[in-house]
């Protein structure tokens, strides 16, 4: 499926490179929404790849969004405090919002106050839906890719995997912390592109299953369960890819 046309691979030497290119198709995808919709939607991704094009993103394209159009979800959250080192909105908040001075009501995050994380995925989702006016349509989804091939919150066998109606679940995960939030595939895949960031060895093996080996050996891994019809753009290391392509 990603060995297909609309698949775009870059792979760079360092994040730091690969970052940069993110950042360039980052605004590329947020002028083209503003010129076309008037506003630019996007989810952003947790972990720590990243950390570095949302450092790029402050540091040296401030200049380029008019960022007041530009409203900032979440692809999943960990169910913490905003205020925990593990939670996503934080990462994005220090390391982005923050400097860029994007308007409050701009900023959406996952909610995690809530004591039943399934009230929170409800909540969300009404959000969401009063946003895109019953249709998910993000103009671009950043999504990590974890070594067990999971994307968003979707890990291997987890009954959100085959979510068909709901557009956020909570999740319960074998990994900490446990629970979190997800966007579910449906909305993943309305997106009209889709940025894979992944660096490092450890996700070579994933990657080389979603570009080089046959669809039914892809399935093993959540994120070949990305299927949109907009672009889907895989940035690399040279480390994750197993050398230069
Ligand atoms: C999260 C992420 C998750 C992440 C992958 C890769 O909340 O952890 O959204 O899907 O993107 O686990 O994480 P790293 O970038 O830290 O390798």
């Amino acid at each position: 499926m990603f060995n297909s046309q609309s698949t775009i691979v870059k792979v760079y030497r360092t994040l730091d490179e690969l970052s940069h290119a993110a950042a360039e198709e980052f605004v590329r995808c947020a002028k083209e929404a503003i010129a076309q919709w008037g506003r630019f939607a996007v989810a952003l991704s947790g972990g720590n790849t990243p950390r570095t094009l949302y450092e790029l993103l402050e540091r040296d394209y401030a200049a380029t969004i008019d960022w007041r159009r530009a409203h900032f979800f979440w692809g999943d959250e960990r169910y913490v405090p905003h205020t925990d080192p593990q939670s996503n909105f934080r990462l994005a908040k220090e390391t982005m919002l923050d400097a860029l001075h994007i308007p409050v009501e701009n900023i959406h995050p996952m909610p995690t106050h809530f004591s039943d994380p399934d009230e929170a995925a409800h909540e969300y989702e009404a959000e969401l839906r009063f946003f895109f006016s019953g249709r998910p349509g993000f103009d671009l989804m950043l999504q990590g890719i974890g070594t067990d091939g999971h994307t968003a919150s979707l890990f291997p066998g987890n009954s959100a995997l085959r979510e068909k109606k709901a557009w956020v679940v909570a999740v319960h995960a074998d990994m900490q912390p446990p629970v979190r939030l997800s966007l579910t595939l449906p909305v993943i895949n309305a997106a009209r592109n889709i940025f894979f960031i992944a660096a490092g060895e450890e996700k070579r093996h994933v990657i080389e299953a979603m570009l080089d080996h046959s669809e039914d050996e892809q399935q093993r891994y959540p994120v070949a369960r990305v299927r949109t019809n907009g672009k889907v753009f895989f940035f690399l290391d040279e480390e994750a890819r197993g050398g230069k392509r």
